[in-house]
């Protein structure tokens, strides 16, 4: 049970705990993928998942990455552009690989999940929107209870793309908000008033979506509480059903806009940590109740219900009500999660249409999961996503090294362990480890505890 109020962590604990590691979006993480895995990997994995499921349903999910402009602070791959006519192109490139995969999937073509993210995949005009949709529908079923969601950007979304959206059947809109203040926006050259936001919300719930998200982030240049409660308020007013608070990733050797980010402005440490506890106890004294660290959902939401039941799951877009069921994604950098693989597309525009004119699947990287991998990724989803974990006898055998870790971590006061009488153990976090679960998670990260010192890829940090 979580208390009401973010926990007060002394500095000396941040600071030992404020270094870099793994988020643990996926297990084995993606520095552990490789070129070894190529399109004939990916091929075999989609067809033996369809082969042995014939009837499960899948998820699909849509990488837009075209954007107006660069912000700042932005982590994800994009491509700028004022060319609206620019993804014409490359909505053919994805026809070509959504029919490579059809092909492959035979009839397992049923969708209970899709995703349009990005980038901003409202840049694409109406028209575009519903050509997209269309080649979809055409080589696809949708479910008729289908989660249907888009990711937009509320500066550059009108209402009437968002009445097309509605449609064409899209329930769920994610909105990048990041923070209101003005001061904070110039920081990060992304400019979004809270009227423009307001407004694609009204319109949104008025058209009938139900699941509306927002994004903020905490640690970006030139945040301080005041201004920051000032945003929390706003967002406590316009009311999503859910929020994600990201940690700003600050990545300056890999994301070279980040470089134009004053370091002097950056809050680090327990200011950085103090942003989040601000946000944590502005939206559950609104009602709002925490699911992992950093994401927030009012309690008529299905994820509520699903963390009560200790069920909630994830992808790679984020938390879902159920285990996540196998993913197919298309288009640059997007990764498939499907028959015990992870396959990435290349990340170059001029790769990915290349491989497809050859008829090639532009899969750039993966890695097939051992069975022991996929037993790890279990436990580690459990913990992230549900606070607690039970390992049963059969399964602690060989698990001598994370008992011992685990026994340094309740030390540490991050979890809490329990031995039941059928010598099963259970695992909760604490109030303190929820804040740093990737610390609990890495306990069971086999491949992390192979490598030693320098060998380590690089992350960003914890907080
Ligand atoms: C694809 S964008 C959302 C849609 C749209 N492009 C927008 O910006 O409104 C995905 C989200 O990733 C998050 N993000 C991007 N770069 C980040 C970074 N460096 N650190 C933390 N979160 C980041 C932002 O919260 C952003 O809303
Ligand atoms: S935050 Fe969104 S709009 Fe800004 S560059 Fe990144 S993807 Fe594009």
């Amino acid at each position: 049970m979580t208390s009401r109020h973010f926990p007060v962590i002394p500095a000396e604990t941040i600071r030992r705990f404020d270094v870099a590691g793994p988020r643990y979006t996926s297990y084995p993480t993606a520095p552990e993928w490789t070129t070894d895995f190529g399109p004939a990997d990916h091929a075999r994995a989609i067809w033996q998942a369809a082969t042995n499921n014939p009837d499960e349903p899948i998820s699909l999910y849509v990488h837009l990455p075209f954007c107006h402009s660069l912000c700042t602070f932005c982590g994800c791959n994009v491509i700028v552009s004022k060319d609206r006519s620019r993804p014409e192109a490359y909505i053919d490139q994805l026809f070509r690989e959504m029919d490579l995969v059809a092909s492959l999937l035979g009839q397992r073509r049923t969708l209970s999940q899709i995703h349009w993210g990005g980038g901003t995949p409202t840049f694409l005009t109406e028209a575009q929107i519903q050509r997209l949709w269309q080649g979809i529908a055409q080589r696809f079923r949708v479910l008729p209870d289908a989660e249907i969601a888009i990711e937009v950007h509320p500066g550059h979304t009108t209402t009437s793309q968002l009445d097309v959206l509605a449609g064409l059947g899209f329930n769920r809109l994610s909105m990048g908000v990041q923070d209101f203040d003005p001061r904070v926006q110039d920081l990060i050259g992304r400019h979004q008033s809270i009227e423009q936001t307001e407004l694609v919300v009204n319109h949104a719930r008025g058209l009938g979506f139900t699941g509306i998200n927002f994004d903020l982030i905490y640690g970006l240049p030139g945040q301080n509480t005041a201004a920051w409660a000032e945003t929390l308020r706003e967002v406590n007013r316009l009311r999503p059903d859910r929020l994600a608070v990201y940690s700003f990733a600050y990545l300056p050797t890999l994301r070279a806009q980040q470089r134009k980010i004053p370091l002097a402005e950056l809050p680090m440490g327990p200011d950085k940590l103090g942003l989040l506890g601000q946000a944590h106890d502005a939206l559950v004294d609104a009602g709002y109740r925490p699911i992992g660290f950093d994401h927030f959902a009012l309690p008529g939401d299905g994820l509520v219900r699903a963390l009560n039941a200790r069920t909630v799951g994830r992808n790679f877009q984020g938390f879902t009500v159920t285990a996540a069921p196998d993913t197919v994604a298309f288009g640059i950098t997007g990764i498939s999660d499907i028959g015990g693989s992870y396959a990435q597309n290349v990340k170059k525009p001029t790769a990915y249409a290349e491989a497809l004119a050859a008829g090639h699947l532009p899969v750039e990287r993966g890695l097939c999961l051992t069975e022991d991998d996929v037993r790890r990724r279990r436990w580690i989803n459990q913990l992230l996503c549900n606070d607690w974990l039970r390992l049963d006898r059969m399964e602690l055998g060989g698990l001598e090294d994370e008992l011992g870790d685990l026994e340094k971590r309740e030390e540490e006061g991050l979890i809490e362990r329990q031995w039941l009488t059928d010598g099963a153990l259970d695992i909760t976090l604490t109030e303190l480890g929820r804040v740093f679960a990737r610390h609990v998670a890495m306990v069971f990260d086999n491949r992390l505890r192979a490598k030693k010192g320098t060998d380590r890829p690089l992350y960003s940090k914890a907080v």
